[in-house]
């Protein structure tokens, strides 16, 4: 029997990179995926591919009162929520002296909100469908101080301690709910433009992989595989931590 089969895992985020894939290896392991992403169009895409075992839902996670809409729709067309991975992000630098106040508040809304909103609600159904797992994407930056990442540096590292309190609220009330999170290091998304404030150029790549240890990016595949790790039974005494996928970036 497949990995994932009778599951339904709920990814944000999904219509591009990191999310894209993991949504992609979720079906391919035998789970019903619902494709949840404020990018319509790309997430209607991804759906197509995957075919009948995947349904797009519109969600900005930002907003309460979309994430109410999008976790009824699942539960109407897959009938319940096992698997909640908060992938949806955007990442556009800024230092503390140059972010206006606006630009936080908007990273905090994407980035910390939208985790916070996903975890809040995501948590009662996944219990009422019969308990499951919680992944929210962090970063490497939600561990280190990084002065290019200001905003992004601070609401990554809320995300850590908001697993780690999600967990323990989970086990302190019985419920069958681990939540971790991943720290990814560089991946080769589309995302890195944000940070590059333009296209990722042949320099900005050579930059990042001499600064990794294994002397590369990571692909989205290979922050996938470990969010199907942390969502699988093989997960099973693993919650309130913290899996960091950086090529030993954060080791040195
Ligand atoms: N790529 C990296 O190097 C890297 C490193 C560390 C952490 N991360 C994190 O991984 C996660 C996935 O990023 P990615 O690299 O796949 O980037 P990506 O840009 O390819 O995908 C991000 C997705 O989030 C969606 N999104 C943005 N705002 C949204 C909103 N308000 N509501 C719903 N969806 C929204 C976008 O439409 C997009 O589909 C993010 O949380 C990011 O911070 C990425």
């Amino acid at each position: 029997m497949a990995r994932f089969s009778g599951k339904v895992a709920f990814v944000t985020g999904a219509a591009s990179g990191i999310g894209k894939v993991t949504a992609q290896l979720f079906a391919a392991q035998g789970a019903k995926v619902v494709v949840a992403d404020i990018n319509e169009a790309d997430g209607v895409n991804v759906v197509s591919d995957i075919g009948d075992e995947a349904a797009f839902v519109a969600l900005d996670v930002t907003n309460e009162a979309s994430w109410q809409n999008a976790f009824a729709q699942a539960e109407t067309v897959f009938g319940g929520v096992n698997i909640l991975v908060n992938a949806a992000g955007i990442s556009p630098g800024d230092t503390i002296e140059d972010a206006s106040l606006e630009h936080w508040h908007k990273i905090q809304a994407i980035c910390l909100d939208g985790v916070f909103l996903g975890c809040k609600h995501g948590v009662p159904l996944i219990d009422r469908s019969g308990g499951g797992a919680i992944i929210n994407i962090s970063s490497v930056a939600g561990m280190l101080g990084v002065p290019n990442l200001s905003s992004y540096s601070a609401a990554k590292g809320g995300v850590r301690n908001l697993s780690k309190t999600v967990a323990m609220h989970c086990t302190k009330k019985g419920y069958n709910i681990r939540c971790n999170s991943i720290h990814p290091g560089s991946i080769e998304t589309p995302i890195l433009a944000q940070v590059h404030h333009g296209p990722v150029e042949e320099r900005h790549v050579q930059a990042r992989a001499k600064a990794i240890p294994m002397r590369r990016i990571g692909q989205p595949e290979e922050i996938a595989k470990p969010i199907l790790f942390l969502a699988s039974d093989d997960a099973s005494y693993i919650t309130g931590t913290e899996l960091v996928v950086d090529g030993g970036f954060t080791a040195r």
